[in-house]
């Protein structure tokens, strides 16, 4: 059996994406008798722009524990896929072009809820794409996690632990902030594994004035620091009601510098507390993966290559309770899965008393 495969990484980096890179190419090594595979540079701009190479087996070695991707990634919005710019480039045109000259059997795109949007878009064209989920975020529809999920939560577990005994000895209230626009997973599942007093999520707006009342009650009490594991794209109530862009007109207008500086702001101005904000940013999705995100990248990859043995294609990678699995692309692209309010993680957060603001 022969099989000609090109792969790609696209939109933002995690732990885990050469793992399961390699996972794909040692299974396929395996299974086929003739492999080639094709590595697409930076995404869909490789596939738009025709960079690729030819990769030795070679280059899969030594990769598992490796950090970014060896393919290089970017961010080329689905939005604009359809549309042509000032360089008059017809993009879906050139990648279906540039499909058919490195004469691939398959194309395996490894990425978030964008990257999977342009997958079920070229599927819908006729190509045969198979999808990897990957995203420290877990947001994307139909698979319990995503590759690179759980070593962003161990990583931010390590920043909320190492925040808390600074804060314990300065009596602070230390508001660290946790990748994550849309979906609020990281920061329910740090906040929780970090032991955080509050957790604030996009899914969960909340008024400052509750969480004034936790740091207060906590400042009078002998714990008289506070944690508070704030996602990135988290809001009050005020601002849920608003349309994006009105939204970010009103944070300008007020010169917020990011949730954490915000809230810290807003708590010492209302309690009167040491507060401090803590950004960890991309600490978060860089280094090597974690000992699950290896195994489950490595699962998916391996899935990845069985269903191109049965040229079972239009599907991305999923795992459901134990097992991993697929869903078809046109059911899962654009829906993203965000944090339900009334999840049992949440429940549990709650009945630990931690506050969300609410
Ligand atoms: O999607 C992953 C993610 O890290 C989000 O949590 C975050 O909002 C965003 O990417 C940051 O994007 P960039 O790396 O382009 O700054």
């Amino acid at each position: 059996m022969k099989r000609r495969i090109g792969i790609l990484t696209s939109g933002g980096d995690c732990p885990g994406l050469n793992a399961a890179i390699r996972g794909v190419a040692r299974a396929a090594y395996e299974m086929f008798e003739d492999v080639e595979i094709v590595g697409i540079q930076d995404g869909y701009r490789g596939l738009i722009e025709g960079e690729w190479q030819e990769m030795k087996r070679s280059q899969f070695s030594g990769i598992l524990t490796l950090g970014g991707t060896i393919l290089g990634t970017a961010r080329t919005p689905f939005r604009n896929m359809r549309v042509i710019e000032d360089d008059k480039v017809d993009k879906v045109k050139a990648m279906k072009e540039n499909y058919e000259k490195m004469k691939l059997d398959c194309l395996v795109t490894l990425g978030g809820n964008g990257t999977h949007k342009t997958a079920n878009l070229l599927s819908e064209e006729g190509l045969n794409v198979i999808g990897l989920p990957k995203t420290i975020d877990n947001d994307i529809y139909g698979t319990d996690f995503t590759f690179g999920f759980h070593t962003a939560v161990d990583i931010a577990t390590d920043v909320i632990d190492r925040i808390h005994t600074t804060a314990a000895s300065h009596g602070r209230c230390m508001v660290i902030e946790i990748m994550g626009n849309k979906a609020g997973w990281l920061t329910l599942y740090s906040g929780l594994a970090g032991g955080a007093d509050v957790v604030l999520l996009p899914e969960i707006p909340y008024d400052i004035k509750e969480v004034a009342k936790v740091v207060e009650t906590r400042a009078k009490s002998k714990k008289a620091f506070s944690i508070l594991a704030v996602a990135e794209g988290a809001m009050d109530k005020k601002e849920a009601k608003m349309k994006r862009k009105e939204r970010d007109a009103l944070r300008a207008e007020k010169g917020f510098n990011g949730i954490a500086n915000r809230v810290a702001k807003e708590l010492s101005d209302l309690v009167g507390v040491e507060a401090r904000a803590v950004v960890p940013g991309h600490v978060q999705r860089g280094g090597s993966p974690s000992a699950y995100d290896r195994v489950l990248s490595t699962q998916f990859g391996v899935h990845a290559a069985q269903l191109i043995a049965r040229e079972e294609y239009g599907v991305t990678v999923a795992l459901v309770g134990n097992t991993i699995t697929h869903n078809k692309l046109s059911e899962i692209a654009g829906v993203p899965k965000l944090v339900p309010q009334d999840h049992q993680m949440v429940q549990v957060a709650k009945d630990m008393g931690i506050s969300f603001g609410d």
